[in-house]
């Protein structure tokens, strides 16, 4: 199952929900692969990746049609970084077609390795998005529980349907209400919207900045960084969502365990 987060709108949760529940799938015994296609490089960054280089990200696979480059091993998944170079790619890519379904030839030429890969998309519909959309069977789309949130819907929908021309099964796995504060009636008037509109929606996760902030400065998914908090339980919880609305298959082993806990 290959799924990309996808939502142009910024800061609402792609890259937390990648590495959060990437990390929880592979706690739990799933073999996992991140890509991150956003040159922020937020997820790598997080992940204690500083030191990643032009080949080990997906620049060449977008640019030369070069295989998959050997991600790194970190807190018992693979991760394929990123670096500020990806946003040269990007402007590359338009010109060269069909690059842009470079990554998606690439990982199913590899069927078997990973039981669950998850592409952290950039902000934006631009070509990066359009090399995650492409690779993948499905969206994961986080938006906030603002109007701003809903308001990228629209935007987001005709993307979806343009790359269902190029590939007509593409759809949304699960929609994930993000930043939600019950104290503010916005939040809970946009959250019921969003359940009279969306299918497949998750349970909301809840806004707990000093909780997040504190993991992503610590270099560790929440889990491992305050594995008794509720931001924690908040992660495990979205990631049993997840893992029905992938249809993923059940855990066959644990093998993953003893090597979770530990960065590269
Ligand atoms: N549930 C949460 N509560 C509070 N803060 C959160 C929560 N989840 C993530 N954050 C914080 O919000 C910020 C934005 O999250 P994140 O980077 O995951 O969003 P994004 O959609 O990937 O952003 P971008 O569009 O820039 O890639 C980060 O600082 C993150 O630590
Ligand atoms: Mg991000």
């Amino acid at each position: 199952m290959i799924a990309t987060t996808f939502n142009h709108a910024g800061g609402v949760g792609k890259t937390s929900i990648v590495l959060n529940t990437g990390h929880e799938l592979a706690r739990l015994g799933y073999r996992v692969l991140l890509i991150d296609l956003d040159p922020q490089a937020n997820l790598t960054s997080w992940l204690g990746v500083h030191d990643a280089r032009q080949e080990e990200t997906v620049y060449f696979t977008a640019t030369e049609n070069a295989p998959l480059p050997t991600p790194r091993r970190v807190f018992g998944l693979d991760l394929i970084p990123s670096t500020i170079d990806l946003a040269v790619a990007e402007s590359i890519i338009p010109a060269r077609f069909p690059a842009i379904l470079s990554l998606r030839k690439v990982l199913r030429a590899e069927p078997q390795r990973w039981d669950v890969v998850l592409i952290d998309g950039p902000p934006s519909l631009g070509q990066l998005a359009g090399l995650g959309a492409l690779a993948s069977d499905v969206f994961l789309v986080p938006i906030s529980t603002r109007a701003k949130g809903v308001e990228a819907l629209h935007g987001l929908h005709i993307a979806l349907k343009n790359y269902q021309e190029f590939q007509s099964d593409l759809r949304v796995a699960a929609y994930i209400p993000t930043m939600y504060d019950a104290r503010r009636r916005e939040d809970n008037q946009i959250l019921e919207q969003m359940r009279h509109t969306l299918p497949k929606i998750t349970l909301p996760v809840p806004e707990r900045a000093a909780e997040w902030n504190r993991a992503a400065s610590s270099g560790k998914p929440v889990t491992l960084s305050a594995p008794r908090s509720d931001a924690a339980e908040d992660v495990r919880k979205v990631t049993r969502e997840l893992i029905q609305l992938l249809e993923l298959p059940p855990v066959r082993t644990f093998t993953n365990a003893p090597e979770v806990s530990r960065g590269q």
